[in-house]
């Protein structure tokens, strides 16, 4: 047997799926959204330069081909919109677009983490108001609640302000690492020298009960940032979404500034975040932009999501299924007519199948009633002469001859 690649999942019951993508749409296009498709294969160059050298991401997880790598299986989908944004001369802003699909990441699977993962991406592009990133918590907090009846879970917020802000807060922050040199993990040793604030990702207990007393971005903020702070946190008051403040929240790509947020559930383990996004007022100039396009985005997680949704199934309104009529001839000598009938009813918006298998009666009815099929139709050489069939109703198991003319309006 050919297994399927280590960290990939085959999808045999789409029903969760599609419902969560579907009332995502929904919900999104009632705020001005509107759905965009980018490539699943981008330039490698991309990623480099967008999410950062330094990154996991791009050090560790890209799936690339070419001969020089120079393609690659996007891990995310924030760089490809924004190159969508420029190289298709977008000019009218705030460019509020979504769109969904496979990502790629190498990392060693586990609950929630795969290889191949599907993220509904969420962007909003030329949105320099602080007051926008209200308005996108608030639109993904409802979507959470409101569609999908999410109770257990909790948004993290941080700030990280401008370049600026960051430089002094990194400066800080490596004089207080370099005092403790001693007590900190190998890892953390290496991300003080490459990507500095990841340090905060680190599980290491000891490592965590350190950087409690560890210098804060929230610290080093110009006024204006800290206004903008204040603010934020204001307009989520006065909408009465409920936030957690987490200082240590940094978000691991590069390209995030200012406002950044997790969205959290103990009931995933550890990987706990189903959605995670934030602003990036410089990406856009960053791949080629002409000038800074403030923005906002997020990317839910859909496995995590339908983690999340799965035993609360039976609360949300899923798509019932059409009601199934299946039709059965007896002999191979009924076949052609069964087709005939199939063809009426499916002319009539009926959801029909037909058993054209030569095995017997029993056995027909056996996987109709499997099927979980409404209706059986079926037709024996008596029927068929008499251009009749017999409709049995599979629920309360009543069954009638009647003229095969009828059938539609019975079934309907
Ligand atoms: P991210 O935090 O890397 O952000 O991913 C967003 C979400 O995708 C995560 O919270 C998680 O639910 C899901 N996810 C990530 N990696 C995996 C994996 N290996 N297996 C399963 N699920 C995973 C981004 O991707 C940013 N592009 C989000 C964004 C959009 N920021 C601004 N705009």
């Amino acid at each position: 047997m050919i297994s399927r690649v280590k960290g990939t999942q085959d999808l045999l019951d789409l029903t969760l799926f599609n419902f969560a993508i579907d009332q995502t749409r929904k919900h999104l296009e009632s705020y001005n959204f509107i759905e965009i498709a980018t490539p699943i294969l981008e330039p490698t160059e991309l990623f480099k330069r967008s999410l950062g050298l330094q990154t996991d991401v791009v050090s560790k997880q890209m799936y690339t081909l070419g001969e020089k790598d120079e393609i690659c299986l996007r891990p995310e989908a924030t760089a490809s919109t924004a190159r969508a944004f420029v190289e298709n001369h977008i000019q009218q802003t705030p460019w509020k677009v979504f769109s969904w699909g496979s990502m790629f990441r190498h990392e060693r699977p586990q609950k929630g983490r795969l290889r191949e993962f599907h993220q509904i991406n969420i962007e909003a592009i030329g949105a320099p108001s602080i007051a926008q990133d209200a308005l996108f918590i608030k639109m993904l907090d409802s979507l959470f609640v409101q569609r999908f009846k999410l109770e257990s879970y909790a948004l993290h917020i941080n700030f990280l302000g401008t370049p600026d802000d960051r430089k002094k807060h990194k400066e800080a922050l490596l004089t207080f690492l370099t005092k403790h040199e001693a007590k900190i993990c190998k890892t953390c040793l290496e991300r003080k020298e490459t990507n500095t604030l990841r340090i905060f990702d680190c599980k290491n207990p000891e490592c965590q009960e350190l950087y409690k007393s560890a210098p804060q971005i929230t610290d080093y903020l110009s006024q204006e940032s800290s206004k903008e702070w204040q603010k934020l946190q204001e307009q989520l008051d006065i909408l009465s979404v409920t936030y957690v403040v987490a200082p240590s929240l940094v978000r691991g790509l590069d390209y995030y500034n200012k406002t950044v947020f997790e969205f959290v559930s103990h009931d995933l383990g550890a990987q706990s975040a189903f959605c995670g996004g934030g602003r990036y007022d410089h990406l856009i100039k960053a791949i080629g932009g002409k000038d800074d396009e403030p923005s906002i985005g997020t990317a839910i997680g859909l496995e995590r999501l339908l983690l999340l949704l799965e035993p609360i199934k039976n609360q949300l309104s899923l798509p019932q299924m059409q009601a199934l009529s299946v039709i059965i001839p007896l002999e191979t000598e009924q076949n052609s007519l069964a087709l005939l009938i199939v063809d009426e009813l499916h002319q009539n918006n009926i959801c029909c199948d037909v058993l054209l298998d030569d095995s017997s009666l029993k056995s027909k009815m056996r996987k109709t009633n499997k099927m979980g099929a409404q209706w059986a139709i079926i037709i024996g050489p008596e029927e068929q002469q008499q251009k009749k069939a017999v409709l049995k109703n599979m629920v309360n198991g009543k069954e009638e001859t009647i003229p095969q003319t009828e059938l539609v309006k019975k079934i309907k």
